[in-house]
């Protein structure tokens, strides 16, 4: 009976509302960009398909792989670490997205032709300057505009592998010296601050190259050899935390409500928001945990609250919830007193300045919001606010 009170259970949970949200954008775009430089033919499901991905897909196939993308299934026949023969004065366009226009340039070290990589206006505003120093360091010929797009690379002479100090806590900045360490003869030596690690995982589990990873209180050190051959490998694309925060936060503050995400990717890189979530009064869970070629997936459940805790967060949670901070922000409204945040320039970097305009829209919400040293902000909460009032999205819309 006992057995049978149990079962039930368990199907009454699954019964309850369970949506599954779209592939994971980050390593869609390395599944991508990697796969170019795998030696064979390699195969993505669920692949999202934005805008940012079928930028670095156009990239790829510029420099002419062959990729066949049908529904979410994407094959990419990958040309090698040596593989590329663009044509002089190739244009790649990174559209959008930070990432394919910092990953590509690594991608690009070796080639004896000149490239430029541009992207649209909002992205041409972006520091380039991150990448372009440490290419620069293992010999490569390289200029960026300012610190801005477009950047011109041309053939290099002697490529050597480097020591590098990577203190921004950015992914797209360590995954660009991890990718152009591949293309180098030596070991490169790369000293960073923690952030998502899909390239390691990828890098490990799915190209079959050999890294070391050590873990020190507030760095991680990876050693990469270069000119190792990447494997050709398949790769099933779980859900994006980043789409999936959008259904917790509205869960979280609905009345009476609860819902499954499904085949969600936790690494815990990238659980940031849930486990700040939890610290200001929530109950999100994960089960049905796996482990996928390194990452972990799960199903997320999260069901509403009436009351949140003010936080004084602790800087080391920012890298792992960078896109996510303007969801925790509307949490920290409805808070019973002042939240904290600190040391969020990062934010301001990114396809939009998005602590100002955290900090813009929650003003207009009639929150009390301020700006303090060193771009942290500070939220007054109000814990009985009318998320509902229509005026606050007609000012946005
Ligand atoms: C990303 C890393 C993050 C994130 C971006 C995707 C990635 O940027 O904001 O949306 O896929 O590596 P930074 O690594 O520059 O912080």
């Amino acid at each position: 009976m006992k057995k049978f009170i149990l079962i039930k259970k368990k199907i009454d949970f699954y019964k309850k509302k369970s949506i599954y949200v779209e592939g994971d954008k980050s390593l869609s775009i390395r599944f991508v960009l990697l796969s170019s430089l795998s030696s064979g033919k390699c195969i993505a499901t669920n692949i999202l398909k934005s805008e940012d991905v079928i930028s670095a897909i156009k990239c790829i196939r510029k420099l002419g792989v062959k990729v066949n993308l049908r529904s979410k299934t994407c094959e990419v026949l990958g040309k090698g670490l040596h593989g590329f023969k663009p044509k002089n004065n190739t244009v790649l366009d990174a559209g959008n997205s930070g990432t394919v226009a910092r990953l590509i340039c690594s991608i690009l070290i070796n080639l004896n032709s000149k490239i430029k990589i541009t992207g649209d206006r909002s992205l041409k505003k972006r520091d380039m300057s991150r990448i372009t120093k440490p290419l620069k360091l293992f010999g490569v010929n390289i200029q960026d505009n300012r610190g801005k797009l477009p950047i011109l690379i041309n053939k290099s002479k002697l490529l050597k592998p480097i020591k590098y100090l990577e203190r921004l806590g950015s992914a797209q900045c360590k995954s660009a010296v991890m990718i152009a360490a591949l293309k180098v003869k030596g070991t490169t030596k790369l000293k960073c601050m923690p952030s998502r690690n899909h390239t390691e995982l990828m890098f490990k589990n799915a190209l079959n190259i050999p890294i070391q990873i050590k873990k020190q209180k507030n760095y991680d050190l990876i050693n990469i050899s270069g000119l190792k051959n990447p494997g050709i490998f398949n790769y099933k694309i779980p859900g994006d935390i980043s789409s999936a925060s959008f259904f917790i936060v509205l869960t979280l503050l609905s009345e009476n409500k609860s819902l499954i995400i499904k085949n969600i990717n936790i690494n815990p890189s990238r659980i940031g928001i849930i486990k700040i979530l939890n610290m200001m009064g929530a109950e999100i869970k994960f089960f049905n945990i796996k482990i996928y070629k390194g990452e972990k997936i799960g199903d997320i459940y999260v069901k509403s609250k009436k009351k949140f805790k003010s936080i004084s967060l602790n800087p080391r949670f920012n890298s792992s919830a960078i896109d996510e901070f303007l969801l925790i922000f509307l949490v920290a409204c409805k808070c019973d007193g002042i939240s904290t945040f600190k040391n969020l320039s990062e934010l301001n970097k990114k396809e939009s300045k998005r602590l100002d305009w955290g900090i813009k829209i929650l003003t207009t919400m009639g929150i009390k919001v301020k700006k303090v040293k060193n771009n942290g902000v500070k939220i007054w909460g109000v814990p009985d606010l009318n998320l509902k009032k229509k005026n606050y999205y007609k000012k946005f819309s």
